[in-house]
């Protein structure tokens, strides 16, 4: 009776030992993917610099700065891209056909103040950035100089299967890049209005951003804009 008494009482050790171990797992989990989540500071939605100022300034810019841009900067930037502004249906900076929003901006982080070099996604609900990959991986986006020296480029990638499900594959990739043209000049036209600079790019390398950003088959590298600082 004593010994199957103990025999109970160590399965019963073994087994909560085993439930409790499971489940740091996946408190571990948890706390991993909440690490690889970066808030991003809330956007202005006021500036000193009017629509007219910022279209009669901007310019394509290939030289930057070697100083890094901070995270308020990107965080405008993005929200300039795709953030949202209309919170109840999610409606966004840049106008998207039939608002399906196939538009994904990936953030190279090369040299941004308080934030480790890596590639994010950015992700409009909840305004923040999702780690993707650690590391610079500017060299993966193309050959072109300021795709090196600029310390942010934004990635535009298309994700042709929301939009495509209801109007066809062709006119979903035909207004993925009207919508990226958009958005795109709206970090542009944002990069004024912050005095800073940069140079939208189609001569990326398709190929390596396919394999970098492990794009699927109703996904393309459409576009990149780069924004850094003036050179002093
Ligand atoms: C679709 C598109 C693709 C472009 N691709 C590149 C590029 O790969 N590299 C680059 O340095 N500039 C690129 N540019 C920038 C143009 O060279 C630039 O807009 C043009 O010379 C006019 O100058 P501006 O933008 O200063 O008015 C591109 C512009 C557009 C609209």
């Amino acid at each position: 009776m004593v010994i199957r008494s103990t025999l109970i009482l160590i399965l019963m050790t073994v087994v909560f030992s085993l439930v409790g171990i499971q489940i740091n797992r996946a408190d571990d989990k948890e706390a991993t993917a909440q690490q690889s989540v970066t808030s991003l500071p809330a956007p202005e939605t006021k500036g000193k610099v009017s629509v007219e100022e910022a279209l009669a300034k901007r310019r394509s810019v290939r030289t930057y700065s070697t100083e890094p841009v901070t995270l308020q900067q990107v965080s405008q930037l993005l929200w300039a891209a795709q953030g949202i502004t209309e919170p109840t249906k999610g409606l966004r900076t840049a106008p998207s056909a039939v608002a399906t929003y196939p538009l994904r901006v990936y953030l190279f982080a090369g040299n941004v103040k308080d934030l480790p070099a890596g590639v994010y996604e950015y992700i409009p609900k909840g305004h923040k950035l999702q780690l993707v990959m650690e590391g610079d991986q500017r060299t993966n986006v193309g050959s072109q100089p300021q795709m090196q020296t600029a310390p942010a480029l934004f990635v535009y990638v298309a994700d042709y299967t929301n939009t495509a499900s209801r109007f066809g594959k062709d006119k979903a990739k035909e207004w993925a890049f009207v919508e990226a043209g958009h958005s795109a000049q709206n970090v542009l036209l944002e990069e004024v209005a912050l005095g800073m600079i940069g140079v939208p790019m189609g001569g990326f390398d398709a190929d390596k951003l396919r394999s970098t950003l492990k794009l699927g088959e109703n996904q393309d590298a459409i576009y990149v804009v780069s924004a850094a600082l003036k050179k002093e």
